[in-house]
């Protein structure tokens, strides 16, 4: 078996990459799902959450660091002995670990935080992502709405991220304290208990509908 990997990618740092990456490593320790967790951003934040969340006692397992110019073979030997590989990238496209990683993802996810400025930056993550999907016709990726605000606004926008060529995949996250919070105590929403009902609900959505598309392929 040759794993999996999801890779989660943006232009600009603050969309949401590590926490997307961390809370849905978090639910899939909740399902016993067996993965692994790659930290090729440079400034390391998953590899120090993870620490911080296995001292904590959670399943979620400590970040591999991998850069250099063999990033996409130690992705893929990674997938292969994990089975599913999480890869947290750097917030950059020009950067030769995230383009590393599109070149070996099954599947990107591109969190966007609905606001005009992150709006115009995905539209160059997205031409990227178009380019590599002309090569690799069995890439999926996804545009995943986050921190997404329970106004009027926010809805429009959310609206409007329809209109990327990219599909929006069919689950969110909302702006939400439990979200950061998990990040100061180590673990993910999980470990907030029933304070983080809500929040413990969008990543558990988030994990079925990535779950699903791994076992499907591209149509
Ligand atoms: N859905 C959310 N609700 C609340 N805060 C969030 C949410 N997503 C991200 N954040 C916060 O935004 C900041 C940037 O998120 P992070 O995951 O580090 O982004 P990136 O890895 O893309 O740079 C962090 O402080 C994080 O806690
Ligand atoms: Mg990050």
């Amino acid at each position: 078996m040759a794993g999996q990997i999801v890779a989660v990618v943006s232009q600009k740092g603050g969309a949401g990459k590590t926490t997307v990456v961390m809370q849905v490593a978090g639910g899939l320790a909740e399902r016993s799902r067996p993965f692994a967790i790659a930290d090729l951003d440079p400034q390391e934040s998953a590899m120090r959450w993870s620490e911080l969340s296995a001292a904590a006692g959670t399943r979620i397992p400590v970040a591999h660091s991998v850069e250099g110019a063999d990033a996409a073979v130690q992705l893929r030997d990674l997938a292969k002995t994990a089975g599913l590989v999480l890869a947290d990238c750097p917030p950059s496209i020009e950067h030769p670990n995230t383009l590393a990683a599109l070149e070996v993802a099954d599947l990107v996810l591109v969190p966007v935080v609905p606001s005009p400025t992150d709006l115009w930056s995905t539209r160059a993550v997205e031409k990227l992502i178009l380019q590599v999907q002309e090569r690799r016709k069995t890439l999926k990726a996804y545009l995943l709405p986050n921190r997404v605000l329970r106004t009027r606004l926010a809805g429009e926008i959310v609206d409007f991220m329809h209109e990327f060529t990219l599909p929006v995949v069919s689950a969110a996250l909302a702006q939400r304290n439990a979200f950061a919070e998990s990040a100061l105590i180590g673990g993910s929403v999980f470990q907030l208990g029933r304070a983080a009902d809500s929040a413990q609900e969008e990543v558990r959505g988030l994990v079925r509908a990535l779950l699903k598309e791994l076992e499907t392929k591209k149509k």
